[in-house]
């Protein structure tokens, strides 16, 4: 397979180790938020792998040293509600002090438009690197609208962060935003005709959350 040159396929075998046992469905919900944050936290490793480092003066116990650490705090994280409150809490593990934000949307079933019902980010989103996350790149309709609503609330530097993704949500969004980089831990097989990623893991919400 030829990954799209926007995609960073993150198949590091822990990561894939615990993607099989979320797929499972014999898995709990307990389990699968476990496993969903753990793997995040893998995810935001190679995510941040980039990000400016500048120096600090620090006394080790033996001298003084010019020590790296992070530039600032410039980092969002944005939740693309509600499955992406599942990938932030690993994220959160890693990145403690990063800002978050929430956007939620909904698709109207008469017009098919994406319908904002919530969208609260932190303050001078223009200038930080805006991480957004979904765990299931699907159609990838309400990734390409939360990412719009991004964009037009000024965000400039985003990556979108997911589980698994389809070749068709790959192909969506990338049309739609060839400016944002695509971290995710699988690409799978298709959808299936009611937009459900095969073989998948189900309804990542529903499974999260137990609401089925
Ligand atoms: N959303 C999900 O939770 N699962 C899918 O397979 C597709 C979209």
């Amino acid at each position: 397979m030829t990954l799209h040159p926007n995609v960073t396929l993150v198949d590091h075998p822990l990561v894939q180790h615990k993607l099989t046992l979320m797929r499972e469905k014999e898995t709990s919900s307990a389990v699968f938020r476990q496993l969903l944050r753990e793997i995040s936290t893998l995810l935001t490793y190679e995510v941040l792998r980039d990000i400016p480092l500048t120096t600090k003066t620090i006394e080790t116990p033996l001298e003084e040293m010019q020590a790296p650490v992070l530039a600032g705090k410039k980092l969002a994280f944005i939740s693309i509600l509600r499955a992406g409150n599942g990938l932030l809490e690993g994220m959160l593990d890693l990145v403690p002090s990063a800002r978050v934000g929430h956007v939620g949307l909904y698709r109207d079933h008469d017009t098919l438009q994406p319908v904002e019902y919530y969208y609260k980010v932190p303050r001078n989103i223009e200038d930080r690197l805006v991480i957004a996350v979904d765990p299931m790149l699907a159609t990838s309709n309400s990734a390409s609208a939360a990412l719009t609503r991004l964009k037009e609330g000024g965000a400039k530097n985003i990556k979108f962060v997911c589980l698994l993704a389809a070749p068709e949500g790959i192909e969506a969004l990338t049309t739609a935003h060839p400016d944002i980089p695509i971290f995710t831990a699988a690409i799978d097989t298709r959808l299936n005709e009611k937009g459900y990623i095969l073989p998948g893991l189900g309804d990542a919400g529903d499974r999260m959350y137990g609401t089925k």
